[in-house]
């Protein structure tokens, strides 16, 4: 069959992987390839069990693999067979070097830009999908205008807004899609082939445009302004725990105002997830190389308070546990970074699970999907925790539950049959506020939630 359009995509992960399935599912007529450097993810990607966890993506993947989505190795031969090629590679912050801890790593995008030139034969309209710092895309051109001969080269940017967990629903039906472009004739030529590429099921009025510096940015500030509400909230539920109100009754006052808005105002032990963090602190970065230091700190705090956030959650189980964890059993009720996803990148779980063998506890966790990644992430500590993905097993026998992550499944557990099984006096630190802590209350737990008074048999040992 002849394909109207050839879309090649770099980068086979959580967003190369499921974006470029949508853009398969919803345009029959282009033939969709996508390819990675890690030839075990590919295979993963062309086997039953995908890489990647996401509620509706098995499905899609099944309607469209092979037909026209293919997942492929040959990166050489892909890039000069297609015309339009995504770059969906990771940018994790810079580990080395100049801006070392804050400013992305852009070594992939880099190797990327210089693959395609390489192996061009024909021009391309090259879009960047990844979150890159303002400014990613003139370095990009410099590397493809070196090309020689006639070759051209249309650098866009279309960074991805789509949450882990709800990704299928969020590419199928985006609050918005924004593509920047310089704006020459070539630029707007090639802005207009890629809107033409989302309005088969994106409505016209949510396919947004901008020029391709606005782009770059809006993604930055995007993650910086969802991650500072989470930070606003979790900062007041620190408040709230001094004063007696309550977190989900403020955050439900100050959200009814319709311009605050409702949503990412749930108090937990902070954020997660790959991207915040490093967007934030490539924000901060840029902010200090322009010279905008105040700027810097304010952004700065953001992932300050989140850090904070986890401290005053690990201090506090050991405080309420009679200030000594060490030989206690402690069951940790999800790992993932948020529900609906096995990924634990930067996982608030990671940090706490860390403090509390600092603390010389036993760890007990468990998790429906991201065990396999706890294991990694906490390879160094082996031995010393037990990964058990039956919630009721892992907490026999345990002095406390942690709730790290809001797994629809522990709002239903049954906590009469598991307070039977755990070692009393016995504690429950519900870092998600997803359980009834009243109910829990009155089986005989001591109930520690997130920003509202806790239910206890026990003097406040704050002070011990
Ligand atoms: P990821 O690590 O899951 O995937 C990136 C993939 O790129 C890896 O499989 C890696 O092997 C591959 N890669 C790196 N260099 C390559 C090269 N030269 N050639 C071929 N493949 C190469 O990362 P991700 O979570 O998919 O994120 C990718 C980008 O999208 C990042 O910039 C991230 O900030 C952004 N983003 C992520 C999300 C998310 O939910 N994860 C959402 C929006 C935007
Ligand atoms: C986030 C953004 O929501 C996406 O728009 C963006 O594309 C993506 O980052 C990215 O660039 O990678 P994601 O990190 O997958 O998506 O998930 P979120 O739903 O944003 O949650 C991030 C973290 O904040 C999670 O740990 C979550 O538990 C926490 N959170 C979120 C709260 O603690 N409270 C809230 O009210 C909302």
């Amino acid at each position: 069959m002849k394909f109207k359009k050839n879309i090649l995509c770099i980068g086979a992960g959580y967003v190369g992987g499921p974006s470029m399935a949508m853009i398969a599912y919803k345009c029959p007529d282009c033939r969709v390839t996508v390819v990675d450097i890690n030839p075990a993810r590919i295979d993963a990607w062309n086997s039953a069990e995908l890489p990647v966890y996401e509620p509706g993506l098995d499905e899609i993947i099944k309607k469209t693999r092979s037909k026209n989505l293919f997942f492929a190795k040959d990166i050489e031969n892909q890039i000069k067979e297609n015309d339009i090629i995504f770059v969906s590679v990771n940018t994790p912050t810079k580990t080395f070097g100049a801006g070392a801890g804050k400013a992305a790593d852009l070594q992939f995008v880099e190797k990327t830009a210089r693959q395609i030139l390489e192996h061009s034969q024909s021009p391309k309209i090259v879009i960047e999908k990844s979150t890159l710092p303002v400014k990613t895309a003139l370095a990009m051109e410099r590397i493809l205008a070196s090309a020689k001969g006639k070759i051209t080269f249309e650098v866009l940017s279309n960074p991805e807004f789509m949450a882990e967990g709800t990704a299928m629903a969020d590419l199928e039906k985006p609050d918005r899609v924004l593509i920047g472009s310089r704006e020459t004739q070539s630029g707007l030529k090639a802005r207009a082939e890629l809107v033409d590429i989302y309005a088969r099921w994106v409505p016209a009025e949510k396919i947004i445009t901008s020029n391709i510096w606005s782009s770059e940015l809006s993604k930055l500030v995007a993650n910086a302004f969802l991650a500072q509400r989470v930070s606003s909230i979790n900062s007041i539920s620190a408040l709230c725990e001094k004063t007696d109100a309550d977190i989900s009754e403020v955050a439900r006052a100050v959200g009814m105002d319709s311009r605050v808005g409702s949503k990412f105002l749930k108090a937990g032990i902070g954020f997660g997830g790959s991207c915040f963090k490093k967007d934030i602190l490539n924000l901060v970065y840029l902010c200090n190389y322009y010279g905008l230091q105040e700027v810097a700190d304010y952004w700065e705090s953001v992932v300050k308070i989140n850090e904070y956030q986890q401290d005053r959650f690990t201090a506090n189980i050991l405080g309420s546990m009679f200030n000594t964890l060490a030989g206690k059993k402690i069951c940790i009720l999800g790992f993932s970074f948020k529900a609906d996803t096995g990924d634990t990148r930067e996982s608030p779980a990671i940090y706490i699970t860390r403090k509390l063998l600092a603390e010389h506890a036993q760890v007990v966790i468990s998790d429906p999907k991201a065990l396999k990644n706890a294991a990694i992430d906490l390879a160094s500590d082996k031995g010393k925790i037990s990964y058990i993905e039956d919630p009721y097993s892992a907490a026999s026998g345990c002095h406390a539950l942690a709730i790290l992550t809001d797994w629809e499944l522990y709002r239903k557990l049954d906590f009469r049959k598991i307070y039977k099984s755990m070692i009393k006096p016995t504690f429950i630190f519900d870092g998600r506020n997803i359980i009834d802590h009243k109910k829990c209350f009155d089986i005989g737990f001591n109930v520690y939630p997130i920003g509202k008074p806790a239910l206890s048999r026990f003097e406040d040992q704050s002070s011990v």
